[in-house]
């Protein structure tokens, strides 16, 4: 038994700026794609066979050319993507193969720089039993519910809220049960329409090195964690 990973990698991207999407925006050197199949690929206790990628649309022939170094033996699929981020991970999660797969990873591009430790733990925890696991860091700000005037509503205990990473790990049943049973409105993550089935989530200790590049002040923090990997 071997895992797949399925990236999304067909945002826009808008709130980094710039003509070029996303993950296909350069840091030292690489897209943040490249930086992104790198990271799972050196996290060998997941055994990723199989990696399937969502691009823009026209996009899937150069992709597929330029990760094809950065995969060995595993199989690459390159898929167009969709306009949300559901329809980008269930036009990927259609191609991945259903045989000799116990785990399938969805994992952001933008979160490039995710240590192999946080992959390999979701993968065990998915092979020891659970049906859907996500990475999480402990919040740092003051989380308040507001209303639609702005207005507060609550400050919910900060002890209880986490915030939460990719790659997120899943049973191949219960994923494809996810999304075949649709209403991705307002879904922001996988585990969110596992939940509204009524499966349980798992979390597992995630890392500050696997934030999300959104803002331009995250490509700087990109460069001064590789310049720091770099010297250890
Ligand atoms: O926009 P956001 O940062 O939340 O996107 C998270 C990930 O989902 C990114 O890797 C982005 O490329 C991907 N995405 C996608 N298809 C979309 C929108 C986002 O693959 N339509």
């Amino acid at each position: 038994m071997s895992s797949a990973v399925v990236i999304p990698a067909a945002g826009l991207g808008l709130r980094l700026g710039g003509e070029t999407p996303k993950a296909f925006r350069e840091v030292g050197g690489d897209s943040l794609l490249v930086h992104a199949v790198r990271g799972l690929k050196a996290a060998t206790a997941a055994d990723l066979s199989c990696f399937v990628v969502a691009v823009p649309a026209g996009a899937e022939e150069a992709v597929g050319k330029e990760l094809e170094p950065y995969v060995g033996d595993a199989r690459l699929l390159v898929v167009a993507g969709g306009a949300e981020r559901p329809d980008s991970v269930r036009a990927a999660l259609d191609v991945v193969p259903v045989d000799g797969i116990d785990c399938i990873l969805v994992h952001d591009a933008a979160r490039a720089f995710v240590p192999a430790d946080v992959i390999e733990r979701v993968v065990a925890a998915v092979r020891a039993g659970a049906q859907a696991v996500v990475p999480v860091v402990p919040v740092t700000d003051t989380i308040k519910r507001i209303g639609p005037n702005g207005e507060v509503v609550d400050t919910p205990d900060r002890s209880t809220l986490v915030a939460v990473q990719t790659p997120q790990g899943f049973a191949p049943e219960v994923l494809r049960r996810a999304h075949a049973a649709g209403a991705a409105i307002g879904v922001t993550d996988d585990a969110m329409m596992c939940e509204r089935l009524g499966v349980t989530v798992q979390t597992v200790e995630g890392s500050p090195d696997a934030f999300k590049v959104t803002r331009p002040q995250d490509l700087l923090l990109a460069e001064a964690l590789l310049a720091e990997r770099r010297l250890r």
